[in-house]
């Protein structure tokens, strides 16, 4: 495969070292729930969110609404952006997408994960994440594909076509599409990240615009992707990739950075065979297992203690209670 990306990118914060602004800086814009004057985008003001039910007042914009990828069988994609807290011009725009297959980037990323406001327990209220990703990115959530979220299509034999290429492909399109309503956006440096099944959604994705980006006039300035996997059990870093490498990636992640022991990794090395049938029936594995799980939750908890942003955001992650989708 032709596939020169650079990829598995860890953490994050990575790629605030690696901001390459195209479009200059514009006046610092505070949004207060009041029409903000001199936007630097067009053909968005009737998706531009003005009053959210219980909203945290906020300086920065969020737009949501629908992006047609398919006109003739009626398809549309539903999408939630919010501009970075400050200085949104010269910030990198990130794509970001759950998995599933079936999981709502509104419902699980945006409300739930790593945008900037999230259903309170009990779904009563929203309250602000002062850890939201939108501190350092413009945030583009994604539902996909049709069927997922509010996005959908009026072709019901469509339902049928969903796969993996068929998500891709309208992912692309729904890019294109929405530079149009945003085109302060069309030359930004630009990361997909997401979690779980995005594993797959993520390179199948990456690659379409690396090979469509051999037309200067489609060119999309891709420079990164991050996959994540959020867990209730695992809760460690690792997209969705296969379940035998995504085992054993993980333990190997937790070895090198010394939350399990020489001797628990040792044990995990020699009695799990991640790749056969009935893992768990070894004993001696599914205990090895057991403790890196626990030693990691442990792991988990004596990171919140620290409160600097990037403790913080690897606590958000890897939160136990959060549902991994
Ligand atoms: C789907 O059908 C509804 C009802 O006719 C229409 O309002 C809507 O615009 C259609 N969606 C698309 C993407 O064409
Ligand atoms: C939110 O984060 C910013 C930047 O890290 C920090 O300066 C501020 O004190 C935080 N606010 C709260 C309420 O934690
Ligand atoms: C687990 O697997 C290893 C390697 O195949 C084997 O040597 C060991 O006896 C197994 N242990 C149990 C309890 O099944
Ligand atoms: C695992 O299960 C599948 C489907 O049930 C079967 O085809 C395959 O032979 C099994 N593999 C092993 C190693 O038992």
């Amino acid at each position: 495969m032709d596939f020169g990306l650079k990829v598995a990118v860890l953490l994050m914060l990575a790629f605030v070292s690696t901001l390459s602004p195209v479009v200059p800086a514009s006046d610092h814009r505070h949004w207060r729930r009041n029409r903000a004057k001199g936007s630097s985008s067009q053909g968005n003001d009737g998706d531009l969110v003005t009053d959210l039910p219980g909203q945290p007042v906020v300086d920065f914009r969020h737009y949501a609404g629908y992006v047609t990828v398919n006109e003739k069988n009626g398809r549309a994609l539903f999408y939630w952006f919010y501009e970075t807290m400050s200085h949104p011009d010269e910030k990198p725009l990130v794509l970001w997408l759950n998995g599933g297959p079936g999981c709502s980037s509104v419902g699980y990323g945006a409300t739930q994960e790593i945008g900037p406001f999230l259903v309170d327990t009990g779904g009563h209220a929203i309250k602000f994440n002062n850890f939201s990703w939108n501190r350092e990115a413009n945030m583009l959530f994604l539902e996909s594909p049709v069927g997922v979220g509010f996005s959908y299509s009026n072709t019901s034999t469509d339902y049928k076509k969903i796969g993996d290429e068929f998500t891709a492909n309208d992912a692309y399109t729904f890019l294109h599409q929405w530079f149009l309503k945003f085109p302060s956006y069309r030359t930004r440096t630009f990361y997909i990240a997401g979690e779980s099944y995005a594993g797959k959604y993520i390179p199948e994705l990456a690659e379409l615009i690396y090979d469509k980006n051999k037309d200067p006039s489609l060119y999309i300035d891709l420079k990164g992707i991050l996959k994540l996997k959020i867990s209730s059990y695992e809760q460690l870093g690792n997209p969705e990739t296969n379940d035998a490498e995504d085992w054993r990636g993980m333990m190997d992640y937790a070895w090198s950075h010394a939350v399990i022991s020489d001797e628990t990794h040792r044990l995990i090395r020699e009695n799990c065979d991640f790749y056969s049938n009935d893992t768990w029936s070894n004993k001696t594995c599914s205990q090895a297992v057991d403790e890196a799980s626990i030693s990691t939750r442990r792991l988990i908890f004596t990171a919140s203690t620290h409160q600097n942003a990037l403790q913080a955001l690897l606590l958000q992650l890897t939160n136990p209670y959060t549902k991994s989708c």
